[in-house]
Formats: structure tokens, C-alpha cells, sequence
């Protein structure tokens, strides 16, 4: 793999200032961002009105704690525009998040707020290793969605040359790779594996792409699927987070030269971990709910919104700014088992150890005599024989009794079975009877 990391004096000033420095920025412009969102956002108002918190209570950095928490359902009750802190008419852009059950969630950006996102999505390609006058093939998804836009304007503000192809057509993903000679790729870490398994399809050696450098977020993802990925594709395979209602990607970004976990852009959101059920605020490095303040936002401001993502704070390396470990799960997606908790990335890292089995599954649940199971579907590799695929079924079986503690059923199907998406992937089939 060749060397990808970016020089010093390609980074912004504050990439390479001091902790002390982000630290003073930081604080700064978080009592800006929590004012401007108390004198502009009614409902917030309320809120901090009900836990009688003023902006002026926010005399050190530890007072945010004193602040009321947000979440999705502050957003659903105040769709589609509640919690915008200025006129409609000074929004430039919507987009919405999915949204699996109801109403998605809408969020807002004046035209400044493009251009900071922007910025940050060109530092965050730039800490990936991308360059100016790089090819960048954008495979996710366009529209509503914040990954194909976001990346966009972030791959077009660092100078790179963009081909904005979108999700989906997977063919034709492999044939525009092959013509047009993309140097970064930008997709969910699944579909780059489908896009791998069609490379495979039509004859072309996936080492063999023009491509160096892959970024991958929008979902969950090991260190084990990093390393498939970098072997697979000779590439470097870097994360990416991030999330609508904060912004959408390029909140926290991984760097190419350490490759240890993704630095929160700490000059434009302020993270803090809490424990999910008090709501407490953790120590650094302690595991929790991820939480973000928005610092710099100003059509849709966000003051300590819950994520629902598992991780914790690191301090920084290859920047100051801290860092979030690589995200265990959504605490929606903790599957309980049986009293045991776990998280479908558990099972992809063990799939990984399993050399007979590939990357693609999913965790179906089920229910009988009011007991709960979990079958973990999954593939064997194309050049592994059925005898074979199913001895590893069992080890796999063993290695998820042994590590996590819990039975689960293998079924290892045929190359292809399991249903690919074109951005996130679906990890858990619940098909247990509703209450
Ligand atoms: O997924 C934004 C995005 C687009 C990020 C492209 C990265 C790349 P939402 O659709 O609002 O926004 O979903 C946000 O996706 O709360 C996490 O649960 C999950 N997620 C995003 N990035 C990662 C990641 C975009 N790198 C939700 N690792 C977040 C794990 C991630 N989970």
C-alpha cells in the first residue's frame, strides 16, 4: 500500500495546534452555539426553562452537564421545522434521515452551513489520504441522505476531480471503476464488499483497481472487516461518522497515518459520553452513549443530542482533537439473548476468524415457547466446498459460545444469499411476534 499520509503543512492551523488551543476555541464557541439556540429554538427554550438552565449558567465547560439532553423525539414532535433557529427563507438545504419507522427527521442548512460542512468533509477526505486532483468515486447515496451530497461538496471543496455515481447498479459501479480510475472510493464498508463480489463476477482482480484509499462509515464496522477490505482491495480502508441530525458525515474522521479510531472535528462539535440509562456524564475513556453539541451550526443548532452510538473518548494522536474508539453498535441494535448483550459486530469480527466463512450475514431472531434464539445466516466463501462451509459453521458456533457466552444457530448458505444493499446494511431480522 502506498504511503497516503498527508504533509503538515497541508493540514488546517488548528489540525496542528495545541490541545490548550482547541480546547479554548471550543469552549468559545459552545456558549455562542448554546445561546443561539436558547434565544432561537422556542422549544429549546422550554426545555432549559423547565430545568430552569439559563445560558448564563454555562460559566465553565463542565456546566453543559447541567443542560437538558435531546434527542430524535425532540425532532419528531417538532417536524418538520421546530427546531430551525432561523426564518425558513435563509435555509439553503434540507435533507432527512431515514427513519426506518414514521416520520424521518428533517434537518436544515443555511448556505454557511454548507460551506463549513463542506470544509470539514474536505479535511476529513484529506485526512483519509485523498489529495488534490484525486479521481473520488461517490457511491453513496444521493438525495435525502446526507452521505452522497456531504461527500460531494466536501471532495469538490478539497480540489479532487468527483464522480458522483450514487448507490446501487452495482454492475455498472464496477465498470465505471475500471474506465474512469478513481483514486478514493466513498461507500457503506458492506456494499464496497458487494462491489468486491461483482469485481470478482466480471473477471477484474479487485488488488488491481487504480483505487488507494477507501472511506467507510454510515454503519458499524470492525477492525477484522478493515483488514479483509485492505487485503481484498489493496487499499487503505479508513471511517467515517457521522449523522444527520449533528450535520451528516465528517463529525469525526480516522486518520490515514494512524489508523486508531476517528478524531472528533472538536472545533466545530463538543462530544461527551454518558451513561445511557442515567444519563451521567462518563469520564474519557470510559464506554457509553456518544452525545454531541453542535458549535458552529446555525440554521439547526443541537445541544447535547443523543446518538444512541456505544463508544468512548480517547485523547488525540495524529491531531488533537480526541478521538472516538471505532463504534461498537446503535444501543437500538444491542441484541439481548437470553440476559446476554450483544452487538451484530461481535459476530462479524468472529466471522472473520473463520476463514471458510465471508463477510456477509445477518442475525435473525426468533421466538418459540417464549424463548428467544438467534440464527446467524451467513455465506460461505465462493472457493470453499460445502463440507468444508460447514465444518466452519461449527467452529463458528464454538467461537460465539466461547467468546460471547451465548448458543446461536449457524446456517451457512450459498454465495450470494444473503441480501446486499446498495448503503446500509440490515444486520438484524427480528422475527419475533410484536408484543
Ligand atoms: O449515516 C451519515 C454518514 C454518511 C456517515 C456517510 C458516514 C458516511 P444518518 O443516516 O443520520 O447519517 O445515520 C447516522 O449511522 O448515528 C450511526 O449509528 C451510524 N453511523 C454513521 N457512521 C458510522 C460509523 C449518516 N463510521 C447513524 N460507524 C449514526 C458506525 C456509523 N456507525
Amino acid at each position: 500500500m502506498r504511503d497516503r499520509s498527508p504533509r503538515p503543512e497541508d493540514l488546517e492551523p488548528i489540525e496542528r495546534a495545541s490541545v490548550d488551543e482547541v480546547r479554548a476555541l471550543q469552549w468559545e464557541r459552545l456558549q455562542w452555539s448554546v445561546r443561539h439556540a436558547y434565544e432561537n429554538v422556542p422549544p429549546y427554550r422550554t426545555m432549559c426553562q423547565e430545568r430552569q438552565v439559563h445560558p448564563g449558567d454555562l460559566r465553565q465547560p463542565s456546566d453543559l452537564a447541567r443542560f437538558p439532553l435531546t434527542d430524535k423525539e425532540v425532532l419528531r414532535t417538532t417536524y418538520p421545522y421546530g427546531m430551525f433557529a432561523v426564518p425558513r427563507e435563509r435555509i439553503s438545504r434540507l435533507h432527512a434521515s431515514s427513519g426506518t419507522t414514521g416520520r424521518p427527521t428533517v434537518v436544515g442548512y443555511t448556505r454557511e452551513d454548507i460551506t463549513t460542512w463542506a470544509g470539514l468533509m474536505a479535511r476529513s477526505i484529506r485526512a483519509a489520504g485523498g489529495r488534490p486532483g484525486d479521481r473520488v468515486h461517490v457511491a453513496y447515496g444521493y438525495g435525502l441522505f446526507t452521505g452522497g451530497l456531504g461527500a460531494h461538496y466536501g471532495a469538490e471543496e478539497l480540489g479532487c476531480t468527483v464522480i458522483p455515481v450514487s448507490g446501487g447498479m452495482t454492475e455498472r459501479q464496477v465498470m465505471l471503476i475500471r474506465d474512469l480510475e478513481p483514486d478514493v472510493i466513498m461507500a457503506t464498508p458492506s456494499y464496497m464488499l458487494a462491489l468486491v463480489d461483482e469485481m470478482r463476477r466480471q473477471g477484474v482482480d479487485p488488488r488491481s483497481t487504480s483505487l488507494t484509499v477507501g472511506i467507510f462509515g454510515a454503519e458499524p464496522w470492525t477492525q477484522g472487516l478493515r483488514t479483509e477490505i485492505e487485503r481484498q482491495l489493496d487499499i487503505h480502508a479508513v471511517d467515517i461518522y457521522g449523522l444527520s441530525e449533528v450535520m451528516g458525515p465528517g463529525v469525526a474522521m480516522e486518520c490515514v497515518e494512524t489508523k486508531d479510531g476517528l478524531h472528533v472535528w472538536e472545533d466545530h462539535f463538543h462530544p461527551e459520553i454518558i451513561d445511557p440509562r442515567t444519563g451521567d456524564v462518563l469520564p474519557d475513556g470510559e464506554v457509553g452513549e456518544l452525545v454531541f453539541t453542535s458549535l458552529t451550526k446555525q440554521a439547526m443548532p443541537v445541544i447535547r443530542y443523543r446518538t444512541r452510538d456505544l463508544t468512548r473518548l480517547l485523547p488525540g494522536t495524529a491531531r488533537p482533537m480526541r478521538r472516538i474508539e471505532k463504534i461498537t453498535g446503535r444501543s437500538d441494535d444491542m441484541i439481548i439473548l437470553r440476559g446476554v448483550n450483544l452487538f451484530p459486530t461481535q459476530i462479524e469480527e468472529l466471522i472473520l476468524r473463520t476463514p471458510a466463512l465471508a463477510p456477509h450475514f445477518q442475525c435473525v431472531l426468533s421466538r418459540t415457547d417464549r424463548l428467544d434464539a438467534m440464527t446467524v445466516r451467513v455465506e460461505r466463501r465462493p472457493d470453499t466446498d460445502a463440507q468444508t462451509a460447514a465444518q466452519a459453521g461449527q467452529e463458528l458456533a464454538a467461537l460465539v459460545k466461547n467468546t460471547i457466552g451465548i448458543s446461536v444457530a449457524i446456517e451457512v448458505i450459498e454465495p450470494g444469499g444473503v441480501e446486499r444493499s446498495a448503503g446500509k446494511m440490515r444486520r438484524i431480522v427480528d422475527q419475533r411476534p410484536a408484543h
